[in-house]
């Protein structure tokens, strides 16, 4: 059975074939912030807001999977203050989540490296995640500390770990084998990844994942992003003939 939604444009979201996992790269808070002669950190406190409204309709319209580029590992090099302002709203942030995304029914986790997160962010984390666990909603993974091509070296030690412990066979070793040892092990790769603000590269996100996603760009930034512009954004994703390298 087909269920429709009319929105503004006259398209229609088509609810069995929403995508699964959505990536998003929300770009553009400190040029936001610039714009309205604000500091770099308002445009941080806006994007955070924008999230949870974001990651509420996505999980309101049944989409399984969201991963949302929150802290790249090169996010270290801005200035102290803004690395602090980020890590003490990522921690509100979780904090909060407790209270409104998981009452939402969403899974928290978070994707990155942990140990070089402050003592408190990691307990945070640890305690969030326990306590979304069980939510039968959509899994949000926060990608702090992340970087792609960290991930992969870190999956490509542990399989050379396992196999100079002979629990894997060399010869066996293939693309689900790698899939296996990165963060998002167990969850699909993401089919559609968003980024705003006008800026079209992956950045270092989910590259071993993102082989097959639909990419999706627009100018807007993200504090600005909408749940006009998510549903815009999907019809898009459907208007498009997925092959996977076939015909
Ligand atoms: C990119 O904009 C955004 C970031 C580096 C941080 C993203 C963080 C948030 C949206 C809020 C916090 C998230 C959570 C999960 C609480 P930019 O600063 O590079 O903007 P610019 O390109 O305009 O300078």
């Amino acid at each position: 059975m087909f269920t429709f939604k009319k929105n503004k444009t006259n398209n229609v979201i088509d609810y069995t074939r929403l995508p699964t996992h959505i990536g998003v790269i929300m770009d553009g808070n400190g040029r936001w912030a610039k714009k309205r002669g604000l500091p770099r950190s308002a445009g941080h406190s806006a994007g955070a807001d924008t999230l949870k409204k974001i990651v509420t309709e996505c999980n309101k319209m049944g989409i399984k999977y969201i991963t949302v580029y929150a802290f790249s590992t090169e996010n270290w090099k801005r200035p102290k203050e803004e690395v602090d302002y980020l890590m003490n709203l990522l921690m509100s942030y979780l904090k909060d989540s407790e209270r409104t995304l998981s009452g939402e029914n969403v899974v928290i986790k978070a994707i990155g490296i942990r140990e070089e997160l402050s003592d408190e962010l990691q307990e945070q984390i640890k305690k969030t995640e326990k306590f979304t666990q069980n939510n039968t909603g959509i899994i949000m993974n926060i990608a702090l500390n992340y970087g792609a091509r960290e991930e992969i070296v870190r999956a490509a030690k542990e399989i050379a770990r396992e196999a100079a412990e002979k629990k894997i066979d060399i010869n066996d070793i293939n693309a689900d084998t790698i899939s296996s040892h990165l963060y998002t092990k167990n969850q699909p790769d993401p089919d559609f990844i968003i980024r705003t603000s006008g800026e079209e590269r992956l950045s270092n996100f989910l590259l071993w994942q993102a082989a097959y996603s639909e990419l999706w760009f627009c100018d807007k930034l993200w504090p600005d992003f909408t749940i006009k512009d998510l549903h815009r954004s999907i019809i898009d994703f459907q208007a498009r003939g997925r092959r996977f390298g076939g015909v």
